[in-house]
C-alpha cells in the first residue's frame, strides 16, 4: 500500500480524494491549506472527514494565506461557503494537532525517507514553505503528484488561463515547480476529459455505505454549480490526482515536459506554461498526465464510496 501525505483544502473534490486515499492507501496525515475557502473552514472540514472515517489520521493546519499576494477569489461558489456543501455538520470530535503542516511534511519525510507519496490538492503554499525551510525535501519524497494548472490555457478562474490551485498562489507553485526535479501534473483540462456519467455516479451514491451518503450530501452545491456552468457529467479534479497517487498504472498517456508558472502578466498571472516543443532546454520536470484509464479510476472511486 502506498504511504500518502495529502496537502489539501477540503473542498468537495478534496473530500472525495480523501475518501479514496483511506480506502486504498495508508494516510499519514492531512496537511491543510487555505484555498477553496479560508483555513478555519478547511481544517474543520478535514476533521469532519476524519470523524466520518473513524480514522486516526492527524490533521496539520498550515498556511492561512498565499506566500506573497492576497488571493483575488476563493471557490465558495463551487464548494459552498463552508467549503463542504453547507450541510451544517456538528463540531467534529477529532482535533487538529498543533504542528504546522510545513513542519509535519519535513518531519514525516525525515522519519520515512523515500517512502512517502505527497499528494498536492490545494494551493501549494505549505509545500513551498517547507521547500524554503529545507531545499533537500524532494530527495526524501518518493513521488509528488500535483493537481494544478491548465496545460493548454483553459483554466477555471477569473484569469482565464489560470487554474485555481496555481492561480491562488502562483509564487508557491513556482517554488514547487522549480524545486522538485520530478512530479506528476494532473491539470484541470484532464479533469474535464474524465467526467463520470451522472446516472452511473448516482448509482454508486445509492449503492454505497455511509461514505456515499456523506458525499451525496456535501456534493449538492458543487453539482448545482457544475450544472450552471453547462458541463455534462461529474467532475472531481482532486480525485484524479488521488487516483494517480494511489496507482500510477491508472495513467494511460503522459508527456514529460518543462512546466513554468507565470507570475506577472496582465491577463495571465497564475498560468502554467508548458514547453511542449522543448525549446527552452530546461529540465522536463513535469510528467504531464494526458489520459487516464477511466474504468480503473471509476472502480477506485466506487470502492471509496463503499458501492
Ligand atoms: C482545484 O481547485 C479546487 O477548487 C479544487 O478542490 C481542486 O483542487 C481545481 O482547479
Ligand atoms: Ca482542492
Amino acid at each position: 500500500k502506498p504511504q500518502l501525505l495529502i496537502d489539501t483544502d477540503p473542498g468537495v473534490d478534496d473530500a472525495l480524494a480523501i475518501l479514496m486515499a483511506h480506502a486504498h492507501a495508508d494516510v499519514l496525515g492531512l496537511n491543510i491549506a487555505a484555498g477553496n475557502v479560508g483555513l478555519a473552514h478547511t481544517v474543520r472540514n478535514a476533521r469532519t472527514l476524519v470523524d466520518l472515517l473513524g480514522a486516526s489520521t492527524p490533521v496539520f493546519a498550515g498556511c492561512a494565506s498565499p506566500l506573497v499576494r492576497l488571493p483575488e477569489e476563493d471557490a465558495a461558489f463551487v464548494h459552498g461557503r463552508d467549503g463542504m456543501g453547507d450541510v451544517g455538520f456538528p463540531e467534529p470530535v477529532v482535533g487538529a494537532t498543533d504542528e504546522h503542516a510545513a513542519l509535519a511534511l519535513l518531519r514525516l519525510t525525515r522519519e520515512r525517507p523515500g517512502q512517502i507519496t505527497l499528494v498536492a490538492l490545494a494551493p501549494l503554499t505549505n509545500i513551498a514553505l517547507a521547500l524554503k525551510l529545507d531545499p533537500s525535501l524532494p530527495t526524501r519524497v518518493k513521488r509528488l503528484v500535483v493537481m494544478g494548472g491548465a496545460v493548454t490555457g483553459h483554466g477555471n478562474t477569473g484569469r482565464v488561463p489560470a487554474e485555481f490551485n496555481v492561480g491562488f498562489d502562483p509564487e508557491a507553485a513556482h517554488v514547487v515547480f522549480e524545486g522538485f526535479p520530478h512530479f506528476d501534473l494532473v491539470d484541470w483540462e484532464l479533469t474535464l476529459r474524465h467526467a463520470f456519467d451522472e446516472a452511473e455516479f448516482d448509482q454508486w451514491l445509492t449503492a454505497g455505505d455511509h461514505r456515499a451518503d456523506f458525499f451525496g450530501r456535501v456534493f449538492q452545491v458543487a453539482r448545482q454549480s457544475n450544472r450552471r456552468s453547462g458541463r455534462k457529467g461529474i467532475i472531481a479534479a482532486d480525485a484524479l490526482a488521488m487516483a494517480v497517487a494511489i496507482d500510477p498504472t491508472v495513467v494511460r498517456r503522459s508527456e514529460q515536459r518543462h512546466v513554468g508558472v507565470e507570475l506577472d502578466g496582465r491577463l495571465t498571472r497564475g498560468a502554467t506554461v508548458v514547453d511542449w516543443a522543448h525549446r527552452l532546454r530546461l529540465p522536463a520536470q513535469a510528467n504531464v498526465v494526458l489520459e487516464l484509464d477511466q474504468a480503473k479510476f471509476g472502480a477506485m472511486v466506487q470502492r471509496a464510496l463503499g458501492a
